[in-house]
């Protein structure tokens, strides 16, 4: 566990996961005076915001993170690349949240809940792999059932927020919003499409034989890894929508043995991470403002698949629900967080 006598670095600081980092250690009560913070030249010699005091801002280099525990990385994988191998050889725990290291199989690619274990054999200072945040909210959810079931197949469709593109893309949804509703052309910049009051297939590059996006090949390699599952069909749908922080995703399952919906329901009972809103009454289930700003896995509208065939009993392996959970947290700075502390302990 991270705690006081450790020394932690957070590098690419002034990003959204790196500001989100900094704010789940604040939080901790964390000192300032055991924390280093380091980002790109443009911003080094300024300073940055921490439990009421300035800390100055560091170049990315090896040198800054000399001495520290560990260093949770919210950089690009290029920085990644360059940096996290040789921050590791001066002693230092790396947890990066980019994709520079996830199919690397001398890396692990950890979500604590789920396949925590593999921190276990872990001694000295390592690289680990923050897995991809749609990734991360899909498998923390998934994870209970199919701990109970089995899952054979999920076809999922996501709705992500436009922070999983960085605070720039936070900024151009602020702007672009401002901007539409003053009667003003917009400009996209870090999206090729407007994202203010739009809905657009994700912006990670298309492959053009599978015609899967970036995104939508990262759900099924990556899930795959993490659950030692290569049997598992995936069929994702990645789609952005005009909502700051916290993704939403709808997901239709097969399981291996089937199941009624009190038993799925059940099968939440206690699981880590997860918190089930599922009130059909008041139709109030997960929604990305509910999630924003929490570490749960928010579940609910859980329902046997109206188009799959039944059991005589009326059980059924074809089940759906919707999922939200912040990604800037669980999908990225908490769950490095919940890593370093697994390997710090
Ligand atoms: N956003 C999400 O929801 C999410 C979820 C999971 C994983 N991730 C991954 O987490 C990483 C950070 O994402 P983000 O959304 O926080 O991006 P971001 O908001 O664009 O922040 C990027 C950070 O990297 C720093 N940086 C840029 N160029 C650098 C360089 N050459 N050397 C050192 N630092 C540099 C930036 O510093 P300056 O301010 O000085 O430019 C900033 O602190 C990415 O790899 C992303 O794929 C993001």
């Amino acid at each position: 566990m991270i705690s006081s006598k450790h020394v932690i670095a957070v590098v690419g600081a002034t990003g959204a996961v790196g500001r989100e980092a900094l704010a789940i250690l604040e939080s901790r009560q964390f000192p300032a005076s055991r924390l280093r913070v380091t980002a790109s030249e443009r911003s080094v010699g300024k300073t940055i915001e921490y439990a009421g005091q300035n800390i100055a801002i560091l170049p990315s280099t090896p040198d800054s993170v000399r001495g520290c525990d560990a260093a949770l990385f919210c950089a690009s994988s290029d920085v990644a690349r360059r940096l996290a191998p040789e921050c590791v050889k001066v002693g230092c725990t790396v947890v990066d949240n980019s994709s520079a290291f996830r199919a690397d199989p001398s890396v692990p690619l950890v979500v604590p809940e789920v396949n925590g274990r593999e921190l276990a054999s872990r001694a000295g200072p390592c690289l680990v792999a923050n897995p991809n945040c749609s990734t991360i909210l899909l498998v923390v959810a998934l994870n209970p059932i199919r701990r109970c079931f089995g899952i054979r197949r999920i076809v999922v469709s996501t709705y992500q927020a436009v922070s999983g593109a960085g605070a720039a893309a936070m900024e151009e949804l602020r702007q672009q919003a401002a901007d539409v509703l003053s009667g003003k052309p917009v400009q996209p910049k870090v999206f090729a499409e407007p994202c203010a009051f739009n809905i657009f297939s994700h912006n990670s590059k298309v492959d053009l034989d599978s015609g899967l996006n970036g995104e939508e090949a990262k759900i099924i390699t990556e899930s795959r890894r993490i659950w030692a599952d290569t049997s598992i069909e995936i069929s994702p749908t990645c789609v952005r929508v005009p909502v700051l922080r916290a993704h939403a995703e709808a997901a239709t399952i097969t399981l291996d043995r089937p199941a009624s919906e009190a038993e799925v329901r059940e099968a939440f009972a206690d699981a880590p991470g997860v918190r089930l809103v599922d009130d059909r009454a008041n139709n109030a289930f997960p929604t990305s403002l509910k999630a924003s700003g929490g570490d749960d896995i928010l579940v609910g509208r859980l329902r046997i698949d109206p188009s799959a065939p039944r059991e005589p009993d009326g059980r059924s392996r074809h089940h759906c629900l919707l999922l939200s959970g912040d990604q800037l947290r669980k999908g990225a700075a908490l769950n490095a967080i919940q890593i370093a502390d697994a390997l710090l302990r």
